[in-house]
């Protein structure tokens, strides 16, 4: 069993009534909700932390390694876009983390295009909603359980060569 950690950063506690045409209708506890029966689904446990606070999310990634958390999701809100300290803080931790938005910041305000997590996260979801955090939560779940014995294929067989 794996403890996966998602932390949602400053504003998203608002989710459901802040700005429904960019964020949806959807609540935070929904997406929480959905998230922990998916990993419970699945044999794993499921942890999630929402902070207005900088200090509070450094934090708590602080205290993952001795939670056992072996994978982070994590939507840093607008501290995408400003908090060298919190990458710090993944980065000293170093759990393996998917960055997921709700929203496309590459078709928002030019700002929303930097990131300071996109260069150390595993990989990053945007602009897909609640559905993102879903598919980030299968992909660090299929990292955690590690190749399958059975089952499809994840990777494509190398092309076929004809001759030299
Ligand atoms: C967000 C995008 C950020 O630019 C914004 O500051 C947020 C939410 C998203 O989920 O789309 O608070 O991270």
């Amino acid at each position: 069993m794996a403890t996966v950690l998602v932390l949602h950063g400053p504003n998203l506690n608002l989710l459901g009534r802040r700005e429904p045409g960019i964020y949806g209708r959807t609540t935070l506890a929904e997406i929480d909700r959905r998230l922990e029966a998916l990993a419970r689904e699945r044999g794993h446990a499921l942890l999630s932390f929402q902070s207005n606070a900088e200090h509070a999310l450094i934090e708590r990634v602080h205290a993952a390694p001795e939670e056992q958390v072996g994978f982070i999701l994590i939507n840093p809100g607008g501290l995408t876009h400003t908090s060298v300290a919190l990458r710090d803080a993944l980065a000293a931790v170093a759990i393996p983390f998917i960055e997921v938005h709700l929203s496309n910041v590459h078709a928002r305000e030019p700002f929303r295009r930097r990131s300071f997590f996109s260069d150390l996260a595993v990989g990053v979801i945007c602009g897909l909603g609640p559905l993102g955090y879903e598919l980030a939560l299968r992909a660090a779940l299929e990292r955690l359980e590690g190749p399958r014995l059975e089952g499809p294929r994840l990777e494509a067989p190398p092309p076929e060569r004809d001759g030299p």
